[in-house]
């Protein structure tokens, strides 16, 4: 399907002056850019060859952590900060406020850079050091917030940003949780080139949630152009059940009176399905992933792997399946990809297995 680079130039176009290393890429595919944002969109795909070998459906992984700020929230991140500009929402020297787990935050700073925007983002202690280092690096405030008490508490890292714009005239506050700024990035971008990459051949679309911005605005492109495609969402078991997620999906009794504790973003009408994993089981599956494949993949990217390759071994011949990867395993060495941390934060039985104590 993916188009496989020549090892040695033939063309008579360009008198067959390399020899390329066998599987490097096209030289002529290599970008040459104006601007570092311009280095946001256009990731690649990358096939899974051997979780799920005799399975009947392929599938690709969307390696979005190919964008230059090294996570899929650079294209919201740019998008959200241009179109609050474009529409007059973001006036000249304003800072951006949001919250988040810092992917967003990195595509703010970049943005922020671009445009002349100081940044400061409410994180909660999930924060990787590695991405609080780099955001530090890139000039932005990190701002200690809370997303494990409810939106009504002081320290509730949404109240903050809500109440750092409130106060302050000068801040304002990108809501990239409710912006449509947020799922257009992906449905103009994520979803054609998906699209293109699989020349329509996509059957199923798998992304975890947080904002909802991801599965949403690229699964309504790409339903768009094949009604008939499967939407699933990934999340984590603990975190969906407390934010009434599924009860909402599910039109479970008595569902509108519920507190609807998550993010205007998820399109719950074009979600399909809604899967979700432990902690435990992603983090160990992450492990796996890595040895077996050489993909390092950030775990909401493993967590949806591991139901598309539970799904690859259902579907009709023929189906490909793209899940997607917000961010790079990269950024969690310090965390759930270090023994160390595994063995004080009650995972020890993974350390155990994949590095064994001496
Ligand atoms: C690592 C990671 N995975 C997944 C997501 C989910 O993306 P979305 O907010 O579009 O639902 C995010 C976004 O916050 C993220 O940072």
């Amino acid at each position: 399907m993916l188009r496989e680079p020549p090892v040695t130039d033939t063309s008579t176009e360009t008198g067959g002056r390399w020899s390329l290393p066998q599987g490097f890429r096209d030289p002529r595919d290599a970008p040459v850019v104006d601007d570092v944002l311009e280095l946001v969109g256009g990731t690649p795909l990358v096939r899974v060859n051997r979780l799920a070998p005799d399975a009947p459906g392929t599938i690709y992984v969307k390696l979005d952590q190919f964008n230059i700020g090294g996570s899929s929230k650079d294209r919201i991140g740019v998008n959200i900060v241009r179109s609050a500009i474009a529409a007059g929402e973001l006036a000249e020297g304003q800072r951006i406020v949001d919250f988040g787990a810092g992917n967003t935050a990195i595509g703010y700073a970049l943005a922020g850079l671009a445009t002349g925007h100081p940044v400061t983002i409410v994180a909660n202690a999930t924060l990787s050091p590695e991405k609080a280092n780099l955001l530090r690096f890139l000039g932005a405030d990190i701002v200690p917030g809370r997303n494990d008490v409810p939106t009504d508490h002081p320290e509730n890292w949404e109240a903050i940003a809500a109440r750092y714009e409130r106060e302050d005239p000068s801040n304002w506050w990108a809501r990239q949780a409710s912006t449509a700024y947020n799922p257009s990035s992906h449905e103009e971008s994520t979803g054609p080139e998906i699209w293109e990459q699989t020349a329509g051949g996509v059957s199923h679309w798998i992304a975890a949630v947080a904002t909802g911005g991801t599965v949403s605005g690229t699964g309504r492109y790409l339903r768009s152009r094949r009604p008939d495609l499967q939407i699933i969402a990934t999340d984590w078991t603990e975190k969906v059940d407390k934010s009434n997620l599924r009860a909402y999906f599910e039109r479970r009794d008595g569902w509108q009176e519920l507190e609807r504790d998550f993010p205007e973003n998820i399109d719950l009408d074009l979600i399909d399905r809604i899967e979700t994993r432990s902690k435990a089981e992603v983090i160990d599956y992450g492990w796996h992933v890595a040895r077996t494949e050489g993909l390092v993949l950030g775990p909401t990217s493993i967590l949806s792997l591991l139901v598309a390759v539970e799904l690859a071994k259902e579907v009709d011949p023929g189906s490909v399946i793209v899940s997607f990867s917000a961010d790079s395993g990269r950024d969690y060495v310090t965390r759930e990809y270090n023994p160390d941390w595994l063995r004080a934060n009650g995972f020890s039985e993974i350390a155990d297995k994949y590095v064994p104590a001496p």
